[in-house]
This record gives C-alpha cells, structure tokens and sequence, in this order.
C-alpha cells in the first residue's frame, strides 16, 4: 500500500516529507507547479491530475468528475493514505467516501479557529497573539475532521501575512511529516488514522 501527497504550489511542506523519508509512493497535482518538480527530483511518481480538463478555475469546474478521476488515479496505484500538502482544489464528498478516514491535511492556524483559504490573514486581521498549525484527518467539510496534532505559533507586532505564514509552515515542515509517520504506524497496526486523535476531538 502507498502514501500519497497531493500539492498545488511551491511543495516546500513536501520537500521536508520526502526529507523525513516517509515513503511516498506518488504526488498528484491539481496543476503545473513546483511540487511536481520537488517530486520527481526526488524520484518519486507525479502526476498531474489537471483542474484544466475539468473546467479549469471557471464556474463550469466539475468537481465531482475531477474528484472522480483524481480517485481513480490513488486507487490505480494502490493508494490507502492520502496527504494534501497545500492542495488547492476542495473535493467532493464522494472523495471523502471513497478513502473514508485516509485523507489528511495540514492547515495554517490552531484549528477550529480560522477554517479556509485566508487562515493566517484572517488570524493577523482578528488580532490574535497566537496562531499556529494543525493536522487533522480531512473529511468532506472544509478544514473539519479529527485534529491529530497542533502546534502554537507567536504573532509578532511587525508580522505580515508572508513572514507568519513562513514561521507556521516551518512548524509545519516538522509536524506534518512526524503526524504522517505515526499515521502509517497506525494502520501498519491495523488502526484508523482517528485512532490518533485527541479523546475529545473524536466525536
Ligand atoms: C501550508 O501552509 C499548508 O498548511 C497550506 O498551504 C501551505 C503549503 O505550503 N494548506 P507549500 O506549498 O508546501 O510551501
């Protein structure tokens, strides 16, 4: 069975995935980018899964036939732990069925605070001192599921969205890659990703 990592952008969080050597057996895009490049620089499979056949960024995006194939492509390789790594594409729920407990995400803030795209400038404009980030399985609704790992990060007086989220994501970089280890511990032992999760977080 495989581990993939599904990326949209610069793949720096992949980059310390592969550097912790957890074995990847494949990294999808949803478009051109850089994680494609980390990918196969470090041998690993790529492909790109290309929002572009499925209506691009328009109005007219199928996010059910492009869940569908992005699907199709994980299960063809044998996949049974899915990573997004900055993954820019909301899937459908028939995503989240098909590999029901096996999605996880990294996000940038102490979730449930701060869900979606913007979390480090909606936790900059709030005012918050702290901010941070969190690993959790990932279900069909945006930025929920059980919190497997969190870590705090300060917010400086001087902090713009970019120096932030580059102090998040180097939290990131360690916590991400040390979550999905203990995750494949987990199911070589035959638990459910959840089964890491915080007692209270599970419900
Ligand atoms: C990370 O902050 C992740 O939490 C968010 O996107 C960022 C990805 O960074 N979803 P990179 O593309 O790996 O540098």
């Amino acid at each position: 069975m495989a581990t993939a990592v599904l990326v949209s952008g610069t793949g720096t969080i992949l980059e310390a995935i592969l550097g912790a050597e957890v074995p990847v057996g494949v990294v999808v895009a949803d478009r051109p980018c850089r994680g494609l490049v980390v990918a196969a620089r470090g041998g690993v499979e790529t492909v790109l899964v290309d929002r572009a056949e499925h209506g691009g960024f328009s109005p007219s995006f199928d996010r059910e036939a492009y869940s569908a194939s992005l699907a199709d492509a994980l299960e063809q390789r044998g996949v049974d732990l899915v990573c997004m790594a900055g993954f820019g594409t909301v899937l459908a729920a028939s995503f989240f069925e098909r590999f029901e407990g096996r999605v996880l995400n990294t996000h940038p803030s102490l979730l449930p605070a701060f869900r979606g795209w913007h979390a480090v400038r909606d936790a900059l404009a709030a005012g918050v001192t702290t901010t941070g980030c969190t690993v959790h399985v990932a279900t069909a609704e945006l930025d929920e599921g059980p919190i497997l790992s969190q870590e705090p990060v300060e917010v400086r007086d001087d902090d713009d969205e970019a120096t932030l989220h580059e102090r998040i994501k180097a939290v990131e970089r360690r916590l991400y890659p040390l979550t999905i280890l203990l995750v494949r511990a987990a199911l070589a032992r035959g638990d459910e990703p959840a089964s890491l999760a915080r007692p209270e977080a599970k419900d």
